[in-house]
């Protein structure tokens, strides 16, 4: 997919008022959009993200005979073909910019007898898929690829898939989902280990359509995961929540921003997925969960958000999968605190839509914001007062970053402008629209 350039340019905002619905969150949309092709009968998901990653997925499996659409009040329809069901695609999978698309998909695909082809945007063609090859491989899957296992890449699957028990190496919930995925259509039990928690959406979807897991401790006290394969997925409705990720542009913007005062309704708050919360809160946050309750398995809460004098704290290694996607708007955060902010075990920040940590690092220098990266250790040093701002901020086709920054040039002393805010659209479309309506000034 090509996209024309938009350069974007944030300027200060007087504050961050109101109320605000954020899309759905982007994890869930394309495991319903996945699982409900994979149950028997059709479907319906309320609150999908119809961010391009997601309408990708969506595409992909309509050419593999899944075939989905919206209903009149705007939720979707999909129309599983069971367990097994999946058709050869006659064309090559393009999944554009999304990484969850294409490592879940390759799962998905392995355990059918034939071969399909994927590949992806610059920014995609870049990413390493070796760490979904190889534990597929062990279950018998072939793969033919470019170096690392990147895309353009094809899938040869196998009609005789073996169960295999996999210890991940990486603290990974899309390598987790693709051996979950692949176990779905191999007879007997699949095993994840994993060495940190990870979102567990895969898991609680899969439960809520039918499947049987079984969870565990082993004696190191990880998480151990048992996928029956070959059940018989069942059409289930799915209330999608919104994306937390994609609630803390938001959520920064009206820390940062003085006189803000901000709802975001609706939020998904697994506690896998909401370490940014707890880290803002540490900070001196004034962020409040309110009406909690549980949809689809999901915790889900509506946010309020006040402007808060923020403290550098501490980020601890353990709590990087809980908040993986968060560094990027955590480190603009940072930049307003006063004092240190040190964010450890952050290796996996290399290999997300762009090199996250690269692009962070250059970016707070081009907004004069001091900061270090040791090792896999970010450090970010505030002083309490609005960074000067006033820069070019590369974005290397990275909806995160793009955000990020745009957050940053609301409160900073000068705008601050993005070369590209067209995959913003990845995962959250009408972003500016949403936050100029909140009094945000984007153009
Ligand atoms: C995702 C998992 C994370 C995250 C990505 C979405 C998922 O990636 O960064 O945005 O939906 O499973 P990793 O599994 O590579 O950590």
């Amino acid at each position: 997919m090509s996209h024309a350039s938009q350069p974007l340019s944030s300027h200060k905002a007087n504050s961050i008022k109101g109320e605000l619905a954020v899309p759905g969150d982007k994890s869930i949309s394309h495991r319903a959009l996945m699982l409900g092709g994979m149950a028997i009968g059709k479907t319906t998901i309320r609150g999908l993200l119809e961010g391009e990653d997601v309408l990708n997925t969506a595409k992909a499996l309509s050419q593999m005979g899944v075939q989905s659409g919206t209903n009149a009040d705007g939720s979707w329809w999909v129309q599983g073909v069971g367990v097994g069901g999946l058709l050869e695609p006659d064309n090559v999978l393009d999944l554009g910019n999304s990484g969850t698309s294409t490592r879940l998909l390759m799962g998905l695909v392995g355990s059918y007898g034939f071969t399909t082809f994927f590949t992806g945007d610059d920014s995609l063609r870049k990413r390493p898929m070796a760490r979904v090859t190889i534990p597929l491989q062990q279950m018998g899957v072939g793969f033919h690829g470019r170096s690392a296992g990147r895309l353009p890449l094809a899938v040869i699957g196998t009609s005789s898939p073996i169960p295999i028990t996999y210890s991940l190496p990486v603290a990974s919930a899309q390598v987790k989902s693709a051996v979950l995925l692949c176990g779905l259509n191999t007879a007997g039990i699949t095993t994840v280990i994993e060495p940190t928690p990870t979102r567990d959406h895969t898991e609680t979807m899969l439960e809520h359509f039918g499947a049987k897991i079984t969870y565990a401790k082993n004696k190191e006290g990880k998480n151990v995961i048992h996928l029956h394969g070959q059940p018989e997925l069942v059409a289930k409705d799915i209330d999608v929540p919104a994306d937390p990720s994609s609630a803390a542009f938001p959520v920064a913007a009206a820390l940062i921003t003085p006189g803000s005062n901000l709802l975001v309704k609706n939020v998904c708050i697994n506690p896998l997925r909401a370490g940014f919360y707890d880290t803002v809160r540490e900070m001196g946050g004034d962020v409040v969960y309110e009406n909690e309750r549980m949809q689809a398995g999901e915790k889900v809460a509506d946010i309020r958000v006040k402007h808060s004098a923020l403290k550098g704290v501490h980020v601890p290694a353990s709590r990087a999968a809980s908040m993986i996607d968060e560094y990027p708007v955590l480190s603009v955060l940072a930049a307003f605190a006063s004092g240190t902010t040190t964010m450890d075990g952050l290796s996996e920040l290399r290999v997300k839509e762009s090199d996250r940590l690269a692009m962070i690092a250059s970016g707070l220098s081009a907004c004069s914001v001091e900061h270090e990266i040791k090792g896999e250790t970010l450090i970010v040093n505030g002083n309490g007062q609005a960074p000067k701002g006033g820069a070019n901020i590369a974005t290397a086709m990275d909806h995160r970053i793009a955000m990020s920054f745009l957050v940053m040039g609301l409160a900073s002393e000068q705008p601050v402008n993005i070369d590209d805010g067209s995959f913003i659209n990845t995962s959250f479309p009408n972003f500016v629209g949403l936050m100029n309506n909140l009094g945000a000034s984007i153009r």
